[in-house]
């Protein structure tokens, strides 16, 4: 692919997200953009079956390409766009979370040098922290299917029903401090599936959680090694307040980073940090 294309698929999957929860043009943007990928994806798989585009065993293109039903019948090429999509479009979401991870680094740099000096689990607890302490939705909302009782409210079929994400996340209730960043707090945590919500409550079987919540947490950790370990960059003056009302929702100027370069890694030893510790694992320089 050329890099223009990419440029222009990343721009289509970035409108895709950006519509979630959006009336009025940012919607329609995010529809035309929708419609160009669905054309896009349907070609590859397409191709994929007519044996011109060979992906390597396993890839998500490959096991959509040929998945088959129970009948032994290749899966109906709509169907099979919309899962390919359905998959790629929630693995550009997670940028929304590693922008906030880098907002993060920067309105708390202590973390970055703890980071880099190889504290035992931190990155973990700092990304936790970050889908805590950052909202992504704000709240996300269904209809009641089948009326029932809780808690002395009854919910009538049909009622729509928001789940306030944010407010949960900040619950003084279920949360020390809520309005601190304080990844620590994850070190001893064993809150409830209710309470850290971020990408949907309940268990992964039965409840409403994402099933990519795993992938996002392993590539937002990676993500934060990259800008701790592996670069150095300044952040100019910018607005990085952001809408709790807009959804997905993220900082005003985005994160503007300059004089961007990565780090070499022997400048990490000369720095006084062991062979292990700041160590970048995306290159061996
Ligand atoms: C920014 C990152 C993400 C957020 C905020 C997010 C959020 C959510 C939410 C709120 C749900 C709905 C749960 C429900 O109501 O039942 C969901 C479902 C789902 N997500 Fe994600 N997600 C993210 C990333 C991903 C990724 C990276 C993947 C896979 C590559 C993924 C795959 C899925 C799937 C397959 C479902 C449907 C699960 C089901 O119905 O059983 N998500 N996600």
């Amino acid at each position: 692919m050329q890099p223009e294309e990419v440029l222009e698929r990343a721009r289509d999957f970035t409108a895709m997200v950006d519509a979630f929860g959006a009336v009025g043009l940012r919607h329609w943007r995010g529809r035309t953009a929708r419609n160009r990928g669905n054309a896009w994806i349907k070609n590859i798989i397409e191709d994929v079956r007519d044996h011109k585009l060979k992906p390597q065993e396993g890839s998500p293109l490959h096991v959509v390409a040929w998945h088959r039903d129970l009948n032994g019948d290749l899966l109906d090429i709509k169907m099979a766009t919309v899962e390919l999509i359905n998959l790629i479009r929630p693995t550009v979401a997670i940028a929304w979370y590693i922008t906030y991870a880098a907002l993060a680094l920067h309105e708390n740099p202590s973390y970055k040098s703890r980071i880099l000096a190889g504290k035992e689990g931190l990155t973990e607890h700092f990304v936790q922290e970050v889908r805590r302490f950052y909202p992504f939705a704000p709240f996300t909302g269904a209809r009641v299917r089948n009326e029932f009782e809780w808690r002395g409210h009854h919910f009538k079929e049909g009622t729509l029903v928001l789940l306030d994400i944010y407010g949960t996340l900040h619950d003084p209730v279920l949360w020390e401090n809520p309005e601190e960043f304080l990844p620590e707090r994850f070190r001893k945590w064993n809150g409830s599936a209710f309470d850290l919500i971020p990408q949907g409550g309940g268990d992964f079987m039965g409840g409403h959680r994402c099933a990519g919540e795993w992938i996002t947490i392993e590539v937002i950790k990676q993500a934060v090694t990259f800008l701790a370990n592996c670069m150095e960059y300044d952040v100019p003056a910018q607005d990085l307040s952001y809408s709790l009302v807009r959804m997905p929702t993220y900082p005003k100027s985005g994160f503007v980073m300059r004089n961007v370069s990565v780090i070499p890694q022997h400048s990490h030893k000369m720095n006084g940090l062991n062979s292990q510790a700041g160590k970048c694992p995306f290159h061996s320089v």
